[in-house]
């Protein structure tokens, strides 16, 4: 099995192994998806990937990250997925849908605009007022954060609602994939560890205690997402930090998720802040691997991995090694949509050059490779 091998999970046909990671545009208003997700999303369909996500989408307004992000907490925003949904499919790419609730990271000025809590300047600069945050407890994400409210029962069981009824959205809008975002210190990585849940309820507290709403969002997505679809869940595989959340409690969500449908964990790590000082780690292409590995051999569950991939081959090794089943790459298909096609090339996968491209591009440059090579040229 390498990188170019279909990988079925349910009734979900994924083409080859190559996962665009999601990757906020920050560019919706009111959470709407526009013209530019439809370009963003649409590059990595003709560029050859299998499986196409959507930034994270929030699944109420107040669970967005920044003011761009994309929503789906309501039925006017389905038309607009529908068609990026719709073109993905027709060049043959499966669409997913990262579904997510920001928690205490709610509230945050977009990259470019510092990465930092939204205040009243926004609004004279900007025109975009802060907005109260939720998190299990009321601990912020870092000094000069806003403080969250402490959750109530009802704020739980309206979120894992909220999840429900994206999801079911999502299923309207034709997406085949849904990835809950629970990584990188939003709301369910939240929960989950130690560092930013030190609630005295069912939720707070020992381990069941703190994976339940992510347990729990599994199963209300469940019974509305249809049965044949895939659900998969990203965390973060670790916090890296002393006191935090740790790869063998990563190991045993997963096997609990596995029993509650859920399909494959994507491994990413970090994210969840706080005053501790984080491990070190070497960085190096594919840091992140060894946990998606972990993950797949002792949860017994498909995994994704992510993180610094940008080899064709190290991608295809990391499959054909059974690391991973499915390789989830971010920067590399922004700076290259096409890159899963030019893997193809340099895998030797191809019979002839380009002939896995779409016509309207492969034929053309398929000709002229066989003009430049007659000629010498290069
Ligand atoms: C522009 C950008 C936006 C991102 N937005 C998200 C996101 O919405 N959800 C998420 O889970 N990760 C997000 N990420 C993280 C990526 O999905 C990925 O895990 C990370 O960039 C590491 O992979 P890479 O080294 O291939 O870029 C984002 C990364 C980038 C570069």
């Amino acid at each position: 099995m390498g990188l170019f091998d279909e990988f079925k999970m349910r009734g979900v046909r994924i083409p080859n192994r190559i996962v665009v990671s999601p990757m906020s545009q920050y560019a919706s208003k009111d959470g709407f998806a526009n013209d530019w997700h439809f370009a963003h999303l649409s590059r990595f369909a003709l560029g050859g990937a299998g499986l196409i996500f959507t930034e994270a989408t929030a699944v109420e307004a107040q669970g967005r990250r920044t003011h761009g992000d994309l929503g789906l907490w309501q039925d006017d925003q389905i038309d607009e997925l529908k068609r990026i949904v719709h073109f993905i499919k027709s060049e043959g790419a499966v669409a997913g849908i990262q579904l997510g609730h920001a928690g205490r990271k709610a509230s945050e000025r977009r990259p470019w605009d510092g990465e930092t809590p939204v205040d009243d300047t926004d609004i004279a600069e900007r025109d975009e007022a802060p907005w109260p945050t939720l998190g299990p407890s009321a601990i912020p994400y870092a000094g000069g954060w806003h403080i969250p409210e402490e959750m109530t029962r009802a704020d739980i069981e309206r979120v894992k609602y909220a999840f429900r009824d994206a999801a079911a959205r999502a299923a309207s809008a034709g997406f085949e994939v849904i990835e809950v975002y629970a990584a990188h210190g939003f709301l369910l990585h939240q929960f989950y560890s130690p560092i930013a849940n030190v609630r005295l309820d069912d939720y707070g507290g020992s381990f069941e205690n703190r994976v339940r709403l992510c347990l729990e969002v599994a199963d209300s997505i469940r019974l509305v997402w249809p049965e044949e679809r895939a659900l998969i869940f990203r965390i973060s595989a670790t916090d890296w930090v002393d006191g935090g959340w740790e790869v063998e409690e990563s190991i045993e969500l997963a096997r609990l998720l596995k029993a509650r449908g859920v399909d494959a964990i994507d491994c990413s790590i970090g994210g969840i802040g706080g005053r501790g000082r984080p491990r070190r780690m070497t960085l190096e292409e594919g840091f992140q691997v060894p946990f998606a590995e972990r993950i797949r051999h002792e949860s017994d569950i498909a995994t994704v991995a992510v993180g610094m991939i940008w080899s064709a081959d190290f991608a295809d090794r990391v499959v054909q090694e059974g690391r991973a089943d499915l390789v989830a790459i971010a920067r590399e298909l922004l700076a290259d949509p096409n890159w899963p096609l030019k893997a193809m090339g340099s895998l030797g996968i191809e019979r002839e050059p380009f002939e896995n491209w779409k016509p309207a591009f492969g034929w053309w440059l398929n000709k002229r490779e066989r003009l430049v090579r007659k000629l010498g040229l290069r």
